[in-house]
């Protein structure tokens, strides 16, 4: 079954009105681009970022986040800026910073604009990826950028910087992640909330036909029957999120042309797991599945 997706009119006037596209959904999703579990999702998305609001991509690792921005990007022929977010998240790696440089000899201070001011200037797209990684003293910084005021004074320059037409903000989070805390509701007001899930079934066997080197139908079957049954081991807390990752699930895919499937589970999923308890379920799904 070959799925292809079409976006309804309206959406599609949205892309064309604003010249965004000249690449139809179904090339993107067959060149490498995100698989929606449904075009709900997309249309939510693009309708959203056409209206000129900040869309959180919402879910676990590996569910297709960063490809589904990327995508987004893509479809709104409009590039992206990105800011991966850690604790050490700092004004400078957002906005920029300022270094001594040289002009006809003379010594100059310079600012080198970071990711926020950039796509703010050039009226494009940021990404901000794992923003709930960031300490929550940081991301009031760009408050007003997030708002209706698309605004900043850059405190390195107290230059005044009004987002260009185009300026879209993009933010990736994986609730409950180790290390993460939770996101400040006055950021989680300015955006208009996607949940990105593991995709199953049909789709999931679509993306392993054209995204990895595994071609054997049967095969194919048996790792979108495993990733089934890891979804559903997640929901009843036998497995951890991050174990039914799509991204670990590819990889098996892909080393399983050359070598046995059940080891190309084990390296690429299994030997990740800390949890014996988890390890050991996996193995035996493997055993009777493979
Ligand atoms: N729905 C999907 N569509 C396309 N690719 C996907 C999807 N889900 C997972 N992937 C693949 O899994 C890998 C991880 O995706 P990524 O976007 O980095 O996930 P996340 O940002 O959510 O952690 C990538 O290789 C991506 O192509
Ligand atoms: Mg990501």
């Amino acid at each position: 079954m070959n799925l292809t997706y079409s976006l309804p009119e309206s959406i599609q006037a949205i892309l064309e009105k604003n010249k965004k596209t000249n690449n139809p959904l179904n090339t993107l999703i067959r060149q490498g681009g995100y698989m929606p579990p449904n075009i709900d999702l997309l249309v939510d998305a693009i309708t959203a970022l056409s209206m000129g609001k900040n869309i959180l991509l919402k879910g676990p690792t590996g569910a297709g986040k960063t490809k589904f921005a990327e995508t987004l990007s893509n479809l709104f022929n409009q590039p992206m800026f990105s800011v991966n977010c850690s604790v050490d998240l700092d004004s400078e790696s957002l906005l920029g910073f300022k270094t001594l440089s040289y002009e006809d000899e003379k010594q100059v201070i310079e600012f080198i604009p970071g990711p926020v001011i950039n796509a703010m200037k050039h009226g494009t797209f940021l990404y901000i990826d794992e923003i709930n990684m960031a300490k929550p003293e940081t991301l009031p910084l760009i408050n007003g950028v997030l708002d209706y005021r698309r605004t900043i004074t850059n405190p390195f320059t107290n230059e005044m910087v009004t987002a260009k037409d185009g300026f879209g903000v993009i933010a990736a989070i994986n609730e409950g992640y180790v290390g993460t805390v939770p996101l400040n509701e006055a950021l989680k007001n300015r955006f208009v909330v996607i949940e990105v899930p593991y995709i199953k079934g049909e789709q999931l066997k679509q993306l392993i036909q054209t995204n990895t080197e595994l071609k054997d139908d049967k095969t194919i079957d048996l790792f979108v029957k495993l990733s089934a049954d890891f979804i559903q081991a997640v929901y009843q807390g036998k497995l951890s999120e991050d174990a039914a990752s799509i991204r670990a699930l590819l990889d098996a895919c892909d080393l399983s042309v050359v070598i046995p499937p059940k080891r190309a589970i084990q390296r690429a999923i299994i030997d990740k797991l800390n949890e014996e308890r988890e390890r050991e379920f996996i193995y035996n799904l493997t055993e009777t599945l493979f």
